[in-house]
């Protein structure tokens, strides 16, 4: 039999994973964008750049931008895995999956940061992305697919 959920839990979930997904989405389309200008070194420290906590300076933007949006998205897709785990056990694998892959992939821009674009780990950066991206869709897939419960009449 399919799984039912609670409407309202279920509409949490899809909020959550669909959050997710357009967050890495985001932050893979800013990150080829830094990479493809040249701007992977505009900002040489880690985790923040020259500016620390202010506005960022024109050179070192994007760059900024990517680790911002990295910060939210984590958090973004850290409460995803929270919520599945507590409420819709059925989308929990993929979305802890996700969780997990987002750690290391912020391990990963930090490691591009300290060996100023070193190619094996760029390119792992990339494919990290890519395999978070999927974890994320199919967590948004997978809640998608669990029908609302129908209260029955009273
Ligand atoms: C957490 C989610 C993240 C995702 C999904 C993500 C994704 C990406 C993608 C897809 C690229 C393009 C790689 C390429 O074109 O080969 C990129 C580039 C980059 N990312 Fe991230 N990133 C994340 C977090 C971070 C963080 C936290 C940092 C911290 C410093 C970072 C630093 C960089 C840098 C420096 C580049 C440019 C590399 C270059 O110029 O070759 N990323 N990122």
């Amino acid at each position: 039999m399919a799984a039912t959920i609670d409407r309202a839990k279920r509409k949490v979930m899809l909020a959550l994973s669909f959050a997710s997904v357009a967050l890495i989405y985001s932050l893979m389309l800013l990150g080829v964008y830094v990479t493809t200008s040249h701007q992977g070194l505009s900002c040489p420290d880690w985790p923040l750049c020259p500016n620390g906590f202010g506005i960022p300076a024109e050179k070192y933007l994007f760059e900024q931008i990517h680790r911002l949006v990295a910060v939210i998205a984590a958090a973004t897709v850290g409460t995803t895995a929270a919520y599945a785990i507590k409420n819709v056990k059925n989308v929990s694998k993929t979305a802890i999956i996700a969780a997990a892959v987002i750690s290391i992939q912020i391990g990963l821009g930090a490691l591009i940061v300290f060996t100023k674009l070193n190619a094996l780990i760029v390119a792992t950066h990339l494919s990290t992305g890519v395999l978070l991206l999927a974890m994320a869709l199919v967590t948004l897939l997978s809640a998608y697919r669990i029908r609302p419960e129908v209260k029955p009449a009273q």
